[in-house]
């Protein structure tokens, strides 16, 4: 390796750490009607603080620190080299002047922690102030806790105060928590917002396929959920728009009910055909917003475009061609469950280890999910007719399937969801398309917008979450709840082998390695919840029987004797 690329990989790998480190790590349960400590608290705010929020006139503390200590040493950096390292220099001292800065302000306040900040990085106190009033508004918020009185009060049948559902980064109003959530109003789906933040995350996801593949991708997939779309004014529904090309329309009561065509001479890139696989709360909350996909679904396919620039327009006509279908049913693209059903239930398969096959698991996603949503030329609804053919059609031509990630909190390995939507459409297209998708997935939950692939996803949570000492001993004080937390990390771990094969042995190495080797460790396991440290060693011992793990002779061994041992512990013959 020469020195310039030895240097290139130690920064890559310098960068990398930086991202793990600053990503925001829940350090433990949510206990119902108990408000956070100290230290959770401090994390939070200093989430809430690198936000800009325009409306609020509050700029990023991050972004003003960097501004800060930007202009002290503009223009004396020499090389290229001293210019890397002077901003990855720069990137820390933000990182630490902005922790420190949020510790003097919980301990002394904001008046204090502005002066700092001003001696510190050069920051007016005028900038910094407009921010500080927020968090301590969200301090307060932080310690009323409504929980236990808000649920006593539904269960009594009596009013209960309504607020806004969101994550509490982006919108920081939900507090105090205990509050009867409102928040679904499908008419005002996407939000302004949502659809402007949707044009850089839709930039980078076909920039980053662009990329890797060398060109754009004609047909994708998109997970969409009602919970996250709530949470986020709709960005899952912006992106959808944006990547078909479609700028949403408000009528006279400022409803959105239809769409138009950005005209490719903006656009400047083809029109992407995509697939929609919602889940049947989003059908249940957004159905007006069902109709809107679906309308522009068929307000590209009617654009006089050529076929290299318009793919769903190149796509239907194919296929009203090939299949001799006509233009309804060759323009399907919003697809959920049957009505009053929910789920793919592609998560209790691999839970309960109940298929053989992994086009099984593809197969299940497409049974439950083939029901077509929106509205025929003649005007009249499908409502969720069934149509397993013409989903079956329109993923076969699927390239690269996407979901937005809407908190830090859950991400694709804290559920089972992520890997029954996202991993159970990969294997459907994967048994269609003759090969797996790319699967990627995007924070909407930081300011700067960040698109990773899958693989690079499970990485990112394995080593912030399952692997990170701070994530599991704070879960191991939850006791018996928190073993069962631990074993279910390394279960959606092993589900996105099974639907996707996303997961490099490594990961099975360090969980084994932690968890079930290490004698210490395993003894705490055993103690607090044998149940789930039973149900983790047979998940490894699982993922090597699939062939997901390759492992010596000598620690299956040992994995098979801590297994027989853990059993007979539990039946009470040790
Ligand atoms: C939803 O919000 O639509 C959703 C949440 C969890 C699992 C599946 C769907
Ligand atoms: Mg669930």
């Amino acid at each position: 390796m020469s020195q310039a690329e030895m240097d290139r990989r130690v920064r890559e790998i310098y960068e990398q750490t930086l991202e793990i480190e600053e990503r925001l790590i829940p350090t433990g349960l949510h206990v119902f009607g108990r408000a956070p400590g100290d230290a959770d608290s401090a994390d939070l705010l200093r989430a809430v603080a690198s936000f800009d929020r325009p409306e609020a006139g509050i700029r990023s503390l991050t972004k003003l620190i960097e501004e800060g200590l930007s202009s002290r040493t503009e223009g004396i950096l020499s090389s290229a080299k001293d210019a890397c390292e002077a901003s990855l220099d720069l990137r820390e001292r933000v990182g630490a002047i902005a922790r420190e800065a949020i510790e003097i302000f919980m301990r002394e306040g904001s008046t204090i922690s502005s002066a700092f900040l001003r001696s510190q990085a050069g920051v007016a106190e005028k900038d910094s102030l407009p921010g500080f009033e927020l968090l301590s508004e969200v301090r307060a918020g932080l310690m009323i806790n409504k929980e236990i009185d808000g649920l006593v009060s539904a269960l009594r049948g009596e009013y209960i105060e309504p607020g806004p559902g969101a994550d509490i980064v982006q919108n920081p109003s939900i507090l105090p928590t205990g509050r009867n959530t409102h928040a679904v109003n499908p008419y005002s789906t996407p939000s302004d917002l949502a659809y402007s933040r949707a044009e850089s995350v839709v930039k980078l996801l076909l920039e980053k396929q662009k990329a890797e593949r060398g060109q754009y991708p004609r047909a994708m997939a998109l997970v969409l959920w009602g919970l996250d779309n709530i949470k986020t004014g709709g960005e899952g529904v912006a992106q959808a728009l944006r990547l078909l090309g479609v700028r949403p329309l408000r009528d006279s009561l400022n409803r959105v009910t239809d769409v138009e065509p950005i005209p490719l001479a903006q656009l400047q890139r083809p029109r992407i055909d995509v697939v929609m696989t919602v889940s049947g709360i989003f059908r249940d909350l957004f159905s007006p917003t069902m109709l809107l996909l679906d309308k522009a679904v068929r307000c590209v396919a009617g654009l006089d475009e050529p076929p290299e620039l318009n793919f769903v327009r190149a796509n239907i006509q194919n296929e009203m061609k090939t299949s001799r279908l006509g233009f309804d049913e060759a323009a399907l693209r919003v697809f959920s469950n049957a009505p009053g059903n929910y789920g793919a239930n592609v998560n209790f398969m691999v839970l309960d280890s109940q298929w053989e096959r992994s086009e099984t698991l593809g197969e299940l996603f497409v049974t439950r999910k083939c029901f077509a949503y929106g509205r025929g030329r003649d005007g009249r609804t499908l409502e969720g007719r069934e149509a397993r053919d013409s989903m079956g059609r329109a993923l076969s031509r699927v390239e690269a399937a996407y979901q937005n990630l809407d908190s830090f909190e859950i991400g694709v390995t804290d559920v089972d969801h992520y890997f029954e939507y996202l991993g159970g459409v990969s294997r459907a297209v994967e048994s269609r398309a003759g090969e797996r998708p790319r699967l990627y997935l995007a924070d909407a939950l930081s300011q700067e917008t960040k698109v990773r692939s899958l693989e690079e996803t499970i990485k990112l949570e394995t080593r912030t979450k399952t692997l990170n000492p701070k994530w599991y001993e704070g879960m191991l004080k939850h006791g018996f709840r928190g073993v069962a937390e631990i074993e279910s990390h390394v279960t959606n771990t092993f589900g996105w082998s099974a639907t996707a094969d996303a997961v490099e042995g490594w990961i099975y190495d360090e969980v084994a390695g932690t968890f079930v080797l290490n004698e210490e460790m395993l003894a705490r396991l055993r103690e607090l919840n044998p149940h789930s440290a039973l149900a983790l060693v047979a998940r490894l011992l699982e993922a090597e029987g699939r062939g997901f793990w390759r492992v010596d002779a000598e620690t299956l061994e040992r994995l098979r004797m801590v297994y027989a041992s853990i059993e007979d512990q539990i039946e009470g013959a040790a």
